[in-house]
């Protein structure tokens, strides 16, 4: 028997989860609240509240697996990338928890842990998981990536964003209608009611596989400023609109990149990882291409498709069967890619 405890505190989510022999037994997720006043995700209350949250998560994700701290045979945690601060409190914990249980730690890249976010089986639920080599398009608040996949521990990453994140680009523009933190589900929601092709923002003409989204943040932004000085309550008036407008140009840049490397590789596996690929119209495009195209596609269920720890404990796991395993002294990295 193998037990994992995968330790997850890389932004603004503290959660740990338990994985046995493959299967993910718990996974506790307290997320943060502290930062909706704010618009975004504040480093120095997240390491507080990660702080604060840490013991209580592991103790609850132990417990409702059914399991003793005895039973742990590893302990799996992010070491990066995201806020230095968020990453130092699961970081220490996961050294601490490791020394005084006289247990061998593994690291795990954020990224990396995503993709194989693919991989988690739990009790009692049929999954279908992807065979190798796939393609994946990672998205969250801060990556938007094409990475070819060759096996758990092998990926190549083939294009990635230049500039600004899909999420972060849904979460500033979000912002700037008026909208809570984080703006990629409300927009999500409210664009079910809109009209996708009422407005149109900029597309970037970046070549090979690569993303940029910071055209389109200044493109809504002037686009708002705009209308906003011939009518005040533009935003109010076509809300809906707006959302499934920007969302649908969001989606587009993210599709197009997507199919160029599916055709590239000859890849017809294709999973979708990361925080939005919890965005329904998202899902909806990769499903509807999938139909074109002959692609079998694979996206992790919405709780570990954000920021969770089972991705962490599966990822820490095939880490475990390899035997690689890290010392005491490994420090927390903010910016990392894979490979
Ligand atoms: O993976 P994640 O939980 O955290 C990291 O960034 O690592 O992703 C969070 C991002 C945020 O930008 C959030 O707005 C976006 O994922 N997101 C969504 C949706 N749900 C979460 N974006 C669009 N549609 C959604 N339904």
């Amino acid at each position: 028997m193998t037990v994992i405890l995968g330790i997850e505190s890389s932004c603004d989510d503290t959660s740990a989860a338990i994985l046995k022999d493959g299967v993910v037994l718990s996974n506790i997720i307290a997320s943060q609240k502290v930062h909706e006043a704010y618009g975004g995700v504040v480093p120095e209350l997240a390491s507080r509240a990660h702080q604060q949250n840490i013991i209580p998560v592991v103790s609850e994700a132990i417990k409702k697996a059914g399991l003793t701290i005895q039973d742990i045979n590893a302990v799996a945690f992010t070491r990066g990338p995201g806020l230095l601060g968020s990453l130092l409190v699961g970081t220490s914990f996961a050294k601490g928890f490791a020394i005084a249980n006289h247990l061998p730690m593994v690291e795990v890249n954020h990224l990396q842990a995503h993709i194989l976010a693919n991989f988690i089986k739990e009790p009692g639920v049929e999954s279908r998981h992807p065979s190798f080599p796939f393609l994946t398009l990672l998205v969250s608040g801060g990556n938007s990536q094409l990475i070819i996949v060759r096996d758990y521990l092998d990926m190549e990453m083939i294009g990635q964003t230049i500039d600004d994140a899909a999420g972060e680009a849904f979460d500033k523009c979000a912002k700037v209608m008026g909208l809570p933190y984080p703006g990629g589900p409300v927009i999500d929601r409210l664009a079910k009611e809109g009209n996708p092709e009422r407005f149109t923002f900029n597309k970037p003409q970046i070549p090979g596989l690569d993303y940029s989204f910071s055209g389109l943040k200044t493109s809504f932004l002037y686009f708002l400023r705009d209308e906003l000085k011939k009518n005040p309550d533009f935003i109010q008036e076509n809300l809906n609109d707006l959302c499934a407008s920007l969302q649908k140009t969001v989606i587009d840049i993210l599709m197009s990149k997507l199919k160029k490397a599916a055709k590239q590789t000859g890849i017809k596996q294709i999973a979708i990882g990361g925080g939005v690929s919890a965005n329904s119209a998202l899902q909806k495009a990769v499903h509807d291409e999938a139909e074109r195209s002959g692609w079998e596609v694979f996206i992790p269920r919405l709780g570990f498709s954000l920021d969770n720890a089972g991705m962490v404990a599966v990822t820490g796991y095939y880490k475990y069967l390899a035997g690689q395993f890290i010392g005491l002294d490994a420090p927390p990295y903010a910016r990392t890619t894979l490979g």
